[in-house]
């Protein structure tokens, strides 16, 4: 066997592929971009004091994020199955334990864990868009808008409606399979999340508060920055490229030989990136302009934002515009979080369709409990006798063990396999001459970084 050749690639069965590296790019970026870049990013930054903390997260795109991910998408490509397939096929072409397999396990449960309360808070979109064309904005002052956001999470039955909508939509994409499902998916509705965002940046430059955000987003002030934001901007590199969940691997796993992964991952660092700011700048202009706070947490786009709108003329249409950007995003995003678990079971014999309707309806059961976490079990915090998760609803618990515990740690063992694993002629075989940058980073520097981060959060 070619060591340039997928280790799988002598299985019966030719593997699925994407039609074109374009179709890759839309669904890495489509599963990238989401409400880590449209809903988070804009709000964390502004608790976080602006510029400085957009550099600190640039860098750890640039030095954690973009190694792993070519790490994940490279083994997806040479593994050519589910993560759990990869890791088991790829360990054992190293000579390695069995129990890698765990990663791949690991990166599948905390997918589905993130899924189930992600498509509860995509849900909220649904409404949005509906209080946005009827006019519920017009003129919102912001108590009224803290009341009706309010109101919708305080209603389990609104939220387990949207909720299912957007678990079936997830679903629906899924059971297509990769090339009519999920390709055909991706490369419609990101295109058109790029021309709904131009067009918000555009009228955002309209308020006359365009420079101010960019100021703010852009001008480093490191005296807002703490030991803790810097967590954060890593934390957050990892959920917004969609890094130790499976679906870099699984996206990878249908990347065709030929694409140079190198580059095809830095289009979608910077496409997932350049998302983001875009954000900010559609985002913060409207906000400053009537002087509303950009440290105003989750609620920024929720409840600030609504107000903004409803301040300016045209606003109502172009809330809609936003909240249908943001449904997108997270739809291209969730489909991406089945893909792991749907993949492994059609693996194991199982339809596509089935195995799409069996997962999403698993997550979606669970995603039930994060419904009743924001209104009925709000005071329901089981493990308050740990001084670490006390007060915290399930929902905070699925969001606190995905981004601090799994992710982090799912992401050490991705370094440390390709890192000091697998035998470097083989990861120089799927990355060419990149690998000589790449190969000192994530043997030394992702592992370290990564250390530190344990280190600080298990303090
Ligand atoms: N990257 C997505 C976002 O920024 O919203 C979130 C995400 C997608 C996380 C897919 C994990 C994943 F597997």
């Amino acid at each position: 066997m070619s060591d340039s050749q997928p280790i799988a690639s002598s299985s019966a069965s030719k593997p699925v592929l994407w039609s074109s590296r374009f179709a890759f790019i839309m669904a890495a970026v489509g599963s990238a971009v989401g409400l880590g870049n449209i809903w988070k990013f804009p709000y964390i930054t502004g608790e976080n004091g602006g510029g400085a903390f957009v550099l600190v997260y640039l860098a750890c795109i640039a030095i954690i994020g973009l190694p792993l991910m070519m790490s994940e998408v490279m083994l997806g490509r040479r593994g050519r199955k589910s993560p759990i397939g990869t890791m088991e096929v790829v360990a054992a072409a190293e000579k390695g334990s069995k129990n890698w397999i765990g990663v791949g396990l690991m990166a599948t449960l905390a997918a589905f864990i993130i899924l189930s309360f992600y498509s509860v808070i995509a849900g909220w979109t649904m409404p949005y868009i509906i209080s946005a064309v009827t006019g519920d904005f017009n003129d919102i002052d912001a108590e009224r808008s803290g009341d009706l956001f309010g109101q919708l999470l305080a209603s389990p039955g609104q939220l387990l409606l949207w909720h299912s909508i957007f678990m079936g939509l997830t679903v629906w994409v899924s059971a297509g399979g990769v090339r009519h499902g999920v390709e055909r998916a991706v490369t419609k509705l990101m295109p058109a999340l790029f021309v709904l965002l131009i067009i918000l940046v555009g009228y955002a430059s309209t308020t006359g508060h365009f420079g101010e955000a960019l100021g703010f987003l852009f001008k480093p002030d490191f005296s807002a920055l703490t030991a803790e934001s810097v967590l954060i901007a890593l934390g957050h590199a990892f959920f917004t490229l969609s890094l130790a969940s499976g679906a870099m691997m699984a996206y990878g796993a249908y990347l065709p030989q030929k694409v140079s992964i190198a580059r095809t991952a830095m289009v979608v660092a910077v496409m997932d990136t350049g998302v983001a700011l875009l954000a900010g700048l559609a985002i913060f202009p409207v906000v400053f302009a009537h002087g509303l706070a950009a440290s105003e947490g989750p609620g920024l786009i929720f409840v600030t934002l609504p107000v903004a709108f409803g301040q300016m003329p045209g606003g109502g249409f172009f809330a809609a515009l936003f909240f249908v950007l943001l449904l997108f995003a997270a739809w291209t995003s969730s489909i991406s979080m089945l893909e792991s678990l749907v993949s492994y079971l059609n693996e194991k014999g199982v339809s596509r369709v089935k195995a799409a309707i069996g997962g999403g309806f698993a997550a979606w059961l669970l995603g039930i409990t994060t419904v009743l976490s924001l209104n009925l079990w709000s005071d329901f915090t089981p493990l308050d006798s740990l001084a670490r998760f006390e007060g915290k609803t399930l929902f905070d618990l699925y969001d606190y063990l995905t981004a601090n515990i799994m992710m982090p740690l799912g992401a050490l063992l991705i370094a440390l396999f390709v890192g000091w694993k697998m035998k470097p002629e083989h990861s120089q075989a799927e990355l060419g001459a990149w690998h000589k940058v790449w190969f000192p980073i994530v043997r030394y520097v992702t592992p370290l970084a990564l250390l530190i981060v344990f280190a600080f959060n298990l303090r």
